[in-house]
């Protein structure tokens, strides 16, 4: 990639960009969100598009000279129908996903009507109804939980539906190791007469490659961000299903009117023909091919961490991700050393998990990032093997109830793994590793 504009005119900036880049390059990003955009989206993203006003949607903009304007967001909401069948209408204007869920909220529910959705201590979001997030002003929140095999537990899902009829029930989770159960949400929504919505951003790029159940033929809503497995540009998708329209005839109108005017004005264009041009990448066989790779190297890497001892979420995995249960070591201890030997995951509670999200007793990691580089089994077995070396490293640092004494020894743990020779030692393996399977250069 060539910044040399950027090198001229602003040099700090262009070697923050250098620094980044080099960062990406010489680490190991395991954190699941995290993804690697084409070189031709970042070309898309950076085209004069960003110029441009173009409130409203295609074909009924305010301002003037728009044409090209809508062949794009044209051309993107043809794609995405194309990617996910049985999808009848798509709108590619929200910023992003946050934005999305509200629209998709405030399209279907009247002020404080009842949406549900799976809590956050065990993976849920913060924007489905959580008392920090705005959705917590306009909606009643009511939560689902994980039986004790750490799977949803679709009996209580049922009940909990029966007694507080929500309006919307959202499918949808941040470290689920499994195949999201749509089939048989759908069979409880329509039970209580509830629109399905299905936030897939983690999964979407598994969808659209067949290699997880598609949403389409069960919900009446789907969001995807654009970043995470998509490997896209920032934003987001909302498609109204052939079942929702079914439901409301209006409904892919409302969420239209609710992402603009109600939540959004002018339309990120440089965004909409990045993800135009992303959406073509994920239609080619090559997308379809990485992705069974995904889920083929996150199942090695979770049996070679159970034969290291560790303890996996429902002892294995369906898809790109894997939730890791250290509890001797807490997740923090492991975040930190990992963070300095260079490979990149989050700290993250695990179901029942006695501790906080900010001391939760697990760590999240997955494995597109990895894959896209070119990694299989063999740098997969390699990972596994650090994870273990590591976890020597810190198992004697244990938790400690008291704020005080945990906040001291926290102070001694920074100062042990920034001088600890078998991290850097780690950490020259990882660069080793990194640089054989560049990303850009
Ligand atoms: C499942 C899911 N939906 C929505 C969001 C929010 O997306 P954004 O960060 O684009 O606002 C996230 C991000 O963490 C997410 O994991």
């Amino acid at each position: 990639m060539n910044f040399e504009n950027l090198q001229k005119t602003d040099p700090t900036c262009y070697d923050f960009v250098m620094d980044e880049m080099e960062r990406q390059e010489t680490s190991l990003e395991l954190i699941p969100s995290e993804c690697i955009a084409s070189l031709s989206t970042i070309e898309a993203l950076g085209s004069p598009f960003t110029n441009k006003y173009s409130e409203w949607y295609a074909n009924k903009r305010y301002y003037g000279w728009n044409e090209v304007v809508d062949k794009v967001e044209l051309l993107a909401i043809e794609r995405a129908k194309q990617a996910f069948p049985w999808v009848a209408h798509a709108n590619v204007q929200a910023y992003s996903g946050s934005p999305a869920n509200l629209a998709v909220y405030n399209a279907i529910c009247d002020a404080w009507e009842t949406i549900m959705w799976l809590s956050l201590s065990q993976w849920g979001h913060l924007t489905h109804g959580h008392p920090v997030s705005a959705t917590s002003k306009f909606f009643n929140a009511v939560q689902y939980w994980l039986n004790k095999e750490w799977y949803i537990d679709l009996e209580e899902v049922e009940s909990l539906a029966l007694k507080h009829k929500p309006k919307v029930i959202v499918v949808w989770f941040t470290a689920y190791s499994r195949e999201f159960p749509f089939k048989e949400f759908a069979r409880i929504a329509e039970k209580v007469w509830a629109y399905l919505l299905a936030d897939i951003s983690h999964i979407s790029g598994l969808v659209i490659s067949g290699v997880h159940t598609s949403p389409s033929p069960y919900c009446d809503v789907i969001m995807t961000t654009t970043h995470k497995t998509l490997k896209w540009p920032r934003g987001a998708i909302i498609m109204t299903t052939e079942k929702g329209l079914q439901k409301d005839p209006d409904l892919a109108k409302k969420i239209d009117k609710s992402v603009f005017p109600w939540l959004q004005w002018g339309p990120h264009n440089h965004q909409t023909l990045a993800i135009a041009v992303a959406l073509w990448e994920a239609l080619q066989p090559e997308f379809k091919e990485m992705n069974q790779a995904i889920v083929q190297n996150s199942r090695c890497l979770a049996n070679e961490l159970i034969n290291s001892w560790f303890e996996i979420a429902t002892w294995g995995t369906d898809n790109h991700l894997i939730l890791m249960s250290v509890w001797k070591w807490r997740g923090v201890f492991m975040q930190e050393a990992l963070d300095t030997a260079w490979i990149t995951l989050n700290k993250n509670t695990v179901p029942n998990d006695p501790c906080t999200p900010f001391n939760p007793s697990g760590i999240r990691m997955w494995t597109p990032i990895m894959t896209m580089r070119g990694m299989r089994e063999t740098e997969m077995k390699k990972v596994a093997s650090w994870m273990l070396r590591v976890a020597e490293i810190v198992k004697d640092f244990e938790y400690l109830e008291d704020k005080e004494m945990r906040k001291a020894r926290l102070g001694e743990f920074y100062k042990f793994i920034e001088s600890n020779n078998e991290l850097h030692a780690i950490r020259a393996e990882v660069k080793e590793l990194c640089l054989q399977f560049p990303i850009y250069k």
